[in-house]
């Protein structure tokens, strides 16, 4: 495995804050953490968090469950928390003999407590903004990322402002945005050209930005990699092989290589060990795997995308510039799915009790395609990454799923129906 995987260096920089701080990830410039809010370096590169004092698997043992048994690998002790994490790593028999794989597990982020992965990140970027002395809030979504803001804003008493693409959020997201109180402006445009917008508002100092771009969103989700590392193993005795994940803004194909890379850095992982990061964009979509199909180029914006799989419907991953590096360093792949395929895959994936939403049921569609392509070999660990809740898109379900069929008020009638003698 390349040395890129032990980025990055430890050793503290001036403006370092309690062992952290910030770093450029294109030039190196450092920056103190909390004194002033900066989501981007000057050329507008994107920013990570870094830490002295890396990880190692002993510092989360006695922590408790959730995202905060990882606080080593965090920049804070605690946040504001519902709390979060601790979700299940489901096994899928069936799916596992269909597709043809040594081993196939489910990591379901839909458990989370508003129902997708994003919560996460909340719970630390929400922490930070009181740092920060902050108090409104902001995001563009494609539905999640809008409830996980206006919840966690609630928890920690603070205004928010959600923007999203009119007419192509699922009704449960916007459900959870307005009962949590989010102010929710429908832009006509889509997600992309919603966090432009709010990019411009964050600039002009009106809110404080917490889409993928804003880096401490990704600390907190750098802890489903943890999760999937420390549950894996306690199972097996070994580590997957590969992780397959649905890619929108490609926030956590970055987290996850993130949280790998510290831990090589910090001696706990070999890194031979790392799984392979695997992303599975829809065909309507799929920036991210025309970059890697054309030789490892920058990701072009997409203007026009389209699938059924709304929270991956996104043209511009912001995270690209990160996720691509850890797609490539850990030697995984990208793939584009069709939508029936996700469709299908989201079937398969309720056969086995295992509720999710279109998009989250990309990671098991792609992993059948790589599987037929023979990318994925039978011998493989698998764990698919599903990122929300089956109830997040009911529209979506009732497409999926058998139909409701009437009948009398009458027991006969419905023996009649069910066939019975
Ligand atoms: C359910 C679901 N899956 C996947 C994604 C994409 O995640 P990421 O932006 O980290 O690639 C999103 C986010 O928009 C989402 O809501």
């Amino acid at each position: 495995m390349s040395l890129e995987l032990t980025a990055p260096t430890p050793d503290a920089p001036e403006v370092a804050e309690d062992g952290v701080w910030l770093a450029d990830i294109e030039t190196g410039e450092t920056y103190a953490p909390f004194d002033e809010i900066r989501y981007t370096g000057e050329d507008g590169n994107l920013l990570e968090v870094r830490y002295a004092d890396p990880p190692t698997f002993e510092d989360f043992q006695g922590q408790g469950r959730g995202v905060w048994r990882y606080r080593a690998a965090l920049p804070f002790e605690e946040g504001v928390s519902l709390p979060e994490g601790d979700t299940p790593l489901h096994e899928a028999p069936r799916l596992r003999e269909e597709i043809g794989v040594e081993t196939l597990r489910v990591k379901h982020e839909g458990m989370n407590p508003t129902g997708s992965f994003k919560d996460r990140g909340m719970t630390v970027g929400v922490r930070v903004a009181k740092e920060l002395g902050v108090d409104r809030l902001a995001c563009a979504s494609t539905g999640n990322t809008s409830a996980a803001l206006a919840a966690y804003g609630a928890r920690g008493g603070m205004e928010t402002l959600v923007l999203l693409p009119s007419g192509k959020v699922a009704a449960g997201k916007i459900a959870q945005a307005a009962l949590h109180d989010a102010r929710i402006l429908e832009v006509d445009g889509n997600f992309d050209a919603c966090l432009d917008i709010v990019q411009d508002l964050a600039k002009l100092g009106e809110v404080y930005l917490l889409n993928s771009l804003n880096p401490f969103r990704l600390e907190g989700q750098k802890t489903i990699g943890l999760e999937i590392l420390e549950e894996f193993r306690d199972d097996y005795g070994r580590f997957p092989d590969r992780i397959v994940l649905p890619v929108g803004n490609a926030g956590n194909t970055s987290a996850l290589y993130k949280a790998f890379r510290e831990l090589v850095q910090s001696g706990a992982l070999d890194p031979s060990e790392v799984p392979m990061l695997t992303g599975v964009q829809a065909e309507g979509a799929a920036p991210m795997v025309e970059a890697i199909e054309n030789g490892w180029e920058d990701t072009k914006r997409w203007d026009h995308v389209e699938t059924r799989a709304t929270a991956i419907r996104i043209g511009n991953p912001v995270n690209a510039p990160k996720a691509l590096p850890g797609i490539r360093q850990t030697g995984g792949t990208a793939v584009a799915v069709s939508d029936d395929a996700i469709t299908e895959a989201q079937r398969d994936l309720a056969r086995e009790g295992i509720g999710v939403e279109p998009a989250s049921a990309a990671s098991v569609a792609g992993l059948k395609k790589l599987r037929d392509k023979g990318v994925v070999d039978a011998d493989e660990d698998v764990v698919c990454l599903t990122t929300g809740h089956l109830l997040k898109d009911p529209d979506a379900a009732f497409e999926a799923g058998g139909k409701p069929e009437p009948v009398a008020n009458d027991t006969q009638a419905v023996l009649d129906l069910i066939g019975a003698n």
